[in-house]
């Protein structure tokens, strides 16, 4: 029984990291599922920091992102492990 607890309560503070880690991501309100960034990396096939912070600015929804800084693509981009 008290193994089961400690699973438990394992599994809710895992859990609750993960969507913490989530909402403090600032991409992550509207990428996911399908329109996860990975899967839009991948799609667009952006190799570098550079041609993803250029498909932000200049895509077809550079309006929509218009209120992120360079910094804030550059930290996305970096997490995608895109190249520098
Ligand atoms: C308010 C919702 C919203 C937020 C927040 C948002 N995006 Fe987007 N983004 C979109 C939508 C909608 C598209 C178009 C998706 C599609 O074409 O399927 C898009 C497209 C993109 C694309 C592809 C651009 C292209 O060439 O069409 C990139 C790259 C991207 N977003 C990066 C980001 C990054 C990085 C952040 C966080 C700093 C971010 N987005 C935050 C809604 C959002």
């Amino acid at each position: 029984m008290k193994r089961i607890a400690a699973f438990v309560v394992a599994l809710v503070f895992i859990l609750g990291f993960a969507a913490a880690g989530f909402s403090a991501d600032k991409c992550g309100a509207c990428h996911k599922g399908d329109k996860a960034l990975d899967k839009i990396v991948a799609k667009k096939n952006i190799k570098s920091v550079a041609d993803f912070v250029k498909a932000v600015k200049e895509g077809p929804t550079a309006k929509m992102h218009a209120k992120f800084s360079d910094d804030d693509l550059k930290a996305a981009a970096g997490e995608l492990k895109l190249a520098q």
